[in-house]
């Protein structure tokens, strides 16, 4: 039973590295930002404001609360097809757009919120990580931002993915102009990484590793050579 935990800041080329890495072991792979994105999405959908000076906390985790039961949400850990559902339709391609992605951090920073998806997360990590769900192995890599430090802080692979800012910002920006036909993998809209890091950077320590987390900077790295680094860090593990 291995367990990846896998944090960084946005536009590391996380979500691509690690889906990656949970195929070629055939583990489940939980993406915890399309979690906290699926959440601000049913809270903009609410109508719910998040624009104010003051977020109406109760009301936000209400509806977070509301919308995260077996009823509403469901999340897909096969690394093949990872998808989240709402009411069972796919919500892939509207959790990536530039109006939830410039109001995630809102919902995010909120801790009952937290509290919620944290519980949540750490029940997909117990339950993948012994069901063999994907054929080749008991696993699971779980990528966020505070994946090695709060949710799983025990897993027995625990990563820092991060490059320099200005390497970030320009991946991100390929990453959305060639997003169209690309559903669910990259960002649809206009998204602001600094600002967003700023922000969730208050809420969870992704910036530096935390004690016994091996940073991995892929600066200077393409995505091969990420991928291999990560899967010598398991094979060593495992
Ligand atoms: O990884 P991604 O960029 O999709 O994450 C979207 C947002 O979800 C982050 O900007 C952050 O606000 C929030 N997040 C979080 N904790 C995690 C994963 C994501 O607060 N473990």
């Amino acid at each position: 039973m291995i367990r990846v935990a896998i944090d960084g800041p946005a536009g590391v080329g996380k979500s691509t590295t690690s889906k990656a890495l949970a195929k070629y072991f055939g583990y489940a792979y939980l993406d915890t930002g399309a979690m906290y994105r699926a959440c601000t999405w049913w809270c903009l959908r609410q109508g719910l404001d998040l624009d104010a000076e003051q977020p109406d906390v109760d009301r936000i985790t209400a509806a977070v609360g509301e919308f995260f039961t077996e009823d509403h949400f469901d999340i897909s850990v096969d690394p093949e097809h990872p998808d989240v559902l709402s009411d069972g339709v796919s919500i892939a391609e509207e959790i990536r757009s530039g109006e939830v992605s410039s109001h995630v951090s809102v919902v995010s920073s909120i801790m009952p919120v937290r509290h919620l998806l944290i519980a949540a997360q750490r029940a997909f990590i117990a339950r993948e990580a012994d069901a063999d769900s994907f054929s080749k192995g008991a696993g699971i890599v779980a990528e966020g931002r505070d994946i090695t430090t709060v949710v799983a802080p025990d897993a027995e692979v625990r990563v820092l993915l991060t490059a320099r800012e200005e390497v970030r910002a320009a991946r991100r920006a390929g990453q959305t102009s060639a997003a169209s036909g690309n559903a669910g993998a990259a960002a649809v809209g206009p998204d602001d990484v600094a600002a967003r890091d700023k922000a969730d950077s208050k809420v969870t320590s992704f910036l530096t590793a935390a004690e016994g987390v091996t940073t991995v900077d892929n600066s200077d790295m393409d995505f091969e050579q990420t991928l291999d680094t990560l899967i010598a860090l398991v094979d060593e593990a495992a």
